[in-house]
């Protein structure tokens, strides 16, 4: 049996009408740029977020290098995260030409070890930027506490984690600000690259909504220089779709979680570890095996979709060879990297097809 590592399709098919209409009344309107769709879709967000403000971006990307902007850091300054992460997260500190400091991660949960942080922090420290890791969120009330304590700005890169929870709290609401990425894979995709941020603060919403527009206001008046990172109203008009399922979803990736634990007891399979404080979304249900990129060969042989998140520890990438980290410095990060891989976990898998995975999985590890 085939078992992709992700069926869009499957998914499109269940709403195709309704995204369809949505896009047709955004064509009809012709509201290329901006508009009440993406108005929408903000105050929705903010709303399934319990954040007061948000603000649609073109990528996730986009949405942390805003904040980064808009927080006013840039040379001289340091930002501190992990170095097992996709790489927008250190990509963008980099952008704006401060210098990423990494700390290492908790290897049960792959997000930030909130101990390490206090001695990474030094003057020049300005945020702390954790990333909350396949749908689980780091574990904030430490990382909040070291915050406070020096007034650094707290980003949550959320990713893989919009709805998820710490402590009852949503992803993107304990932090300065929130980074969400609508890209197709996530469980809340865009029909194309999307993102937003989310903030209590009024001040920070209201240069976020400037600095996304050339840092314009009003028309052709630039208090800041900012860029072209606007939502596109298309893109709202279908994730308005979306949105009201994101729950559904995201149950449905937590039911094929719990039937691959149950399958996966008493092997030689490391399941996912969600902290008791955590309500994940699973955007990736991730194991440690011995032999994994033979195992990988063996399930991509066999047409069962994996993926390894991620290969290669941000201190060990060509581009990042000036920080002058080296192979050692991140232990955890490094075992993760050679160990961890990701199996179908989207919300239309079937039983049958679950099970095609796991066999194949014992099969070859047995
Ligand atoms: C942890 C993390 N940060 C940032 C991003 C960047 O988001 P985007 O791909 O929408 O630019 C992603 C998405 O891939 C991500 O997984």
């Amino acid at each position: 049996m085939e078992v992709p590592l992700l069926d869009l399709k499957g998914q499109y098919a269940t709403i195709k009408e309704q995204v369809m209409a949505a896009l047709a009344e955004v064509l009809e309107s012709q509201q290329c740029i901006g508009g009440p769709k993406v108005a929408e879709l903000e105050k929705q967000v903010a709303a399934v977020s319990d954040c007061k403000y948000a603000v649609g971006v073109s990528s996730g990307t986009d949405a942390i290098l805003n904040c980064l902007m808009s927080l006013e850091i840039g040379p001289g300054d340091e930002v501190i995260t992990t170095p097992f992460t996709f790489f927008a997260t250190i990509g963008c500190i980099a952008r704006v030409g401060a210098k990423p400091v990494l700390v290492d991660i908790d290897p049960r949960t792959y997000n930030i070890d909130p101990n390490l942080i206090e001695a990474a922090v030094t003057q020049r420290t300005r945020a702390i930027m954790p990333v909350h890791l396949f749908g689980q969120m780091a574990d904030m009330d430490p990382i909040m506490e070291v915050a406070r304590g020096r007034s650094l700005a707290v980003i949550e890169d959320a990713a893989q984690s919009i709805t998820s929870t710490y402590k009852g709290k949503k992803a993107g609401s304990i932090g300065t600000a929130g980074c969400f990425s609508f890209f197709p894979s996530k469980n809340l995709g865009g029909i194309g690259d999307g993102g937003m941020i989310v903030t209590d603060d009024e001040p920070l919403f209201k240069r976020l909504m400037m600095m996304r527009n050339h840092g314009m206001e009003p028309k052709y008046f630039h208090k800041y220089v900012g860029g072209n990172f606007r939502l596109d109203p298309i893109q709202a008009a279908a994730l308005l779709v979306k949105l009201p399922h994101l729950g559904d979803w995201s149950e449905a990736r937590r039911r094929n979680a719990a039937y691959y634990n149950k399958r996966f007891a008493g092997t030689v399979v490391q399941t996912p570890w969600i902290s008791p404080d955590c309500k994940t979304i699973y955007n990736q249900y991730c194991i440690r095996v011995p032999r994994r990129d033979e195992l990988v060969a063996h399930l991509k042989a066999n047409k069962i979709g994996c993926e390894i998140y991620y290969p290669v520890p941000a201190h060990l990438q060509e581009c990042f060879a000036c920080l002058g980290y080296k192979r050692g410095d991140f232990p955890e990060s490094e075992r993760a990297a050679a160990e961890i891989m990701a199996l179908p976990i989207y919300p239309e898998l079937t039983c049958p097809m679950q099970d095609a995975v796991v066999q194949q999985v014992l099969a070859f590890l047995k």
